[in-house]
């Protein structure tokens, strides 16, 4: 397998804050994860065991303190903050649990702008952001802005968001958890279909049994690492 067949490599990872009275609480250590392209796994653990602490330092979001992150083979450990943001806004799809969406932008603005960050973006990125919203079947509602569309349907922006730029991997915290049970499942059905289309694995957080089976893969994050 070469290395670009890899979505992901995790090794060796810690992660801790520091306690209000100043001293370093280890809340991440995650020794070994390999993710081919292509492949869904399922992030699972309590509440405070460390999920999304997991997905902001895999997406450069938060610095690791111990251990390296590769994405499609390339490092995002070691990296400043300014090269993180660039190695994700390249190859990382980020999916909220609140979706994120900038409230004054329209649809078509927010898909667009997760892809201005790139190198060399001229017109691309607006044509990628109609074809990722068309994909996600909201072509009529490209100049809506969040506020005028339904939940389900910002849930569909911010997954056409997430996928228009193509990248390799996409990360989903709790993406289900707002939307009732019926919406719930088209939005995963959506996700995965549209992620295994672009050829990109998918780490999602999820609690809910009926999501969890949809996964091939599961890691289980404990407490008190
Ligand atoms: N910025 C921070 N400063 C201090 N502690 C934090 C910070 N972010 C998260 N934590 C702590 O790290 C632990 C894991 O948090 P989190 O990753 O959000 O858990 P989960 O998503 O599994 O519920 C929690 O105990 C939380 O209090
Ligand atoms: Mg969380």
């Amino acid at each position: 397998m070469t290395a670009d067949a890899l979505a992901l490599t995790v090794r060796d990872l810690r992660k801790g804050f520091p306690d209000p009275g100043g001293r370093r609480v280890e809340v991440l250590r995650v020794d070994r994860l390999d993710l081919e392209r292509g492949r869904t796994l399922a992030v699972v653990g309590e509440s405070g065991s460390g999920k999304t602490t997991l997905l902001h330092v895999i997406a450069g979001i938060l610095p690791a303190d111990a251990g390296t992150v590769e994405i499609v083979g390339r490092p995002m450990t070691g990296l400043g903050e300014t090269a993180r943001d660039r190695l994700r806004a390249e190859h990382v799809g980020y999916l909220f649990q609140t979706f994120n969406l900038l409230s004054h932008l329209t649809a078509l603005e927010n898909v667009t702008l997760g892809m201005t960050f790139r190198p060399r973006a001229g017109t691309v990125p607006r044509r990628l952001a109609r074809e990722a919203l068309d994909r996600v079947g909201l072509s009529d509602r490209l100049a809506y802005r969040p506020p005028q569309l339904s939940v389900g349907q910002q849930q569909r922006v911010a997954i056409a968001r997430a996928l228009a730029g193509r990248p390799g991997l996409v990360l989903a915290d709790e993406p289900t958890a707002n939307l009732d049970a019926v919406r719930a499942k088209e939005s995963l059905d959506l996700l995965l279909a549209f992620a295994e289309e672009c050829g990109a694995a998918v780490l999602a957080v999820t609690h809910d049994d009926r999501a969890l089976v949809r996964f091939q893969d599961r890691l289980t994050l404990g407490m008190g690492v």
